[in-house]
């Protein structure tokens, strides 16, 4: 299959949405990191999003709408969501919400699930999409399934192109870490952060109050250990900065030179500003991820605010190439 990328302007839209509409997937932007998105409704639709990824059928997807209303003929919407939803959408937060009986949304998308995982994004080509279409859209990042995600549609073709048709390209995602994943659907009213992201713990609980923090893997939501790659180079990543061999990448972050010895290097802000260490994360680390660089060394980050979820997303990348 020949992959067209094309810019997210009106023209594009509307090839988007004429393949949405036909049952073909096509990848777009979001503030967060570029989706691959389907019809929600569309079970055929959905099951080509899962193997265009070579995503685990146990891993549900998120379904993205206009605003909380769109929300609500999906699942079951209750104060808090809508708290939450009033304070951050449109915006990088998905809600883990019961899903409603008879909503319009592919069996595929739930993984068996009773709940539906809804986001409202922010970004106006997403938007646009949404709106045109008329539709939920399903989308998971536009990555092979445990990749790092893309935040340029130059990684979405690298990674999907020949397996999808069309691309929507706008340039790189603002925020550049997938959305905060919170659960709302627990029987016993508790609130559990499952992914942290742009939206901060501290952010969510000066709307809802304390939360739980997941100690689990997110993209693991059914059957845990199953998933050995996560948001990972090909090649090792180690934490914590320490000694860069002369076949070592160095991701720096923050003031100071690289160390001399280290065969590339890339700073993800030399001001030290965790917004910007954000937007550039995914694409340093896969442009470090070259054939003749043996590991990743990164510096020390901060684990405070936005610190967090960077963080997390590297512990990944470090664990799946050290198991
Ligand atoms: O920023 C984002 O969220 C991006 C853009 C495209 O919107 N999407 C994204 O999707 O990151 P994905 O599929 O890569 O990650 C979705 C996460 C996974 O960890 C999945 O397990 C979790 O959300 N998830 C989806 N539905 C769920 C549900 N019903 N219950 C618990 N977790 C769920
Ligand atoms: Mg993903």
């Amino acid at each position: 299959m020949h992959t067209e990328v094309v810019a997210a302007d009106k023209d594009g839209i509307a090839r988007a949405v004429a393949l949405l509409q036909r049952g073909e997937i096509v990848a777009f932007p979001t503030e967060t990191v570029y989706g691959l998105g389907a019809a929600a409704h569309d079970e055929a639709a959905v099951l080509r999003v899962f193997a265009a990824k070579g995503r685990p059928p146990i891993n549900p997807l998120i379904v993205h709408v206009l605003d909380l209303a769109a929300a609500a003929g999906i699942v079951r919407v209750d104060d808090r969501a809508r708290h939450l939803a009033a304070a951050f959408w449109p915006g990088p937060l998905t809600l883990v919400l019961p899903c409603r009986a008879g909503a319009p949304i592919a069996p595929a998308v739930r993984a068996g699930l009773p709940t539906v995982a809804v986001r409202a994004p922010s970004h106006p080509a997403a938007r646009a999409l949404l709106t045109r279409f008329g539709r939920p859209i399903a989308a998971p990042s536009a990555n092979r399934s445990g990749a790092l995600s893309p935040t340029r549609a130059e990684h979405v073709l690298s990674q999907l192109g020949g397996r999808i048709p069309l691309i929507l390209e706008a340039g790189a995602s603002e925020v550049g870490l997938e959305s905060t994943v919170l659960d709302l659907a627990a029987p016993d009213g508790t609130v559990t952060l499952l992914r942290p992201g742009a939206i901060t713990q501290g952010a969510i609980e000066a709307v809802v109050g304390p939360i739980a923090v997941s100690a689990g893997d997110p993209d693991q939501p059914t059957a845990p250990g199953q998933l050995l790659r996560h948001y990972a180079p090909s090649v090792p990543v180690r934490l914590g900065g320490g000694p860069c061999g002369p076949t070592e990448a160095w991701l720096g972050f923050g003031p100071g030179d690289p160390p001399p010895e280290a065969r590339a290097s890339l700073n993800l802000s030399v001001t030290g500003d965790l917004e910007e260490a954000a937007r550039n994360l995914y694409h340093m680390l896969q442009a470090l991820d070259r054939p003749d660089v043996t590991a990743i060394v990164v510096a020390p980050i901060p684990n405070t605010g936005l610190g967090a979820a960077i963080l997390d997303r590297l512990q990944r990348a470090a664990a799946a190439t050290t198991r």
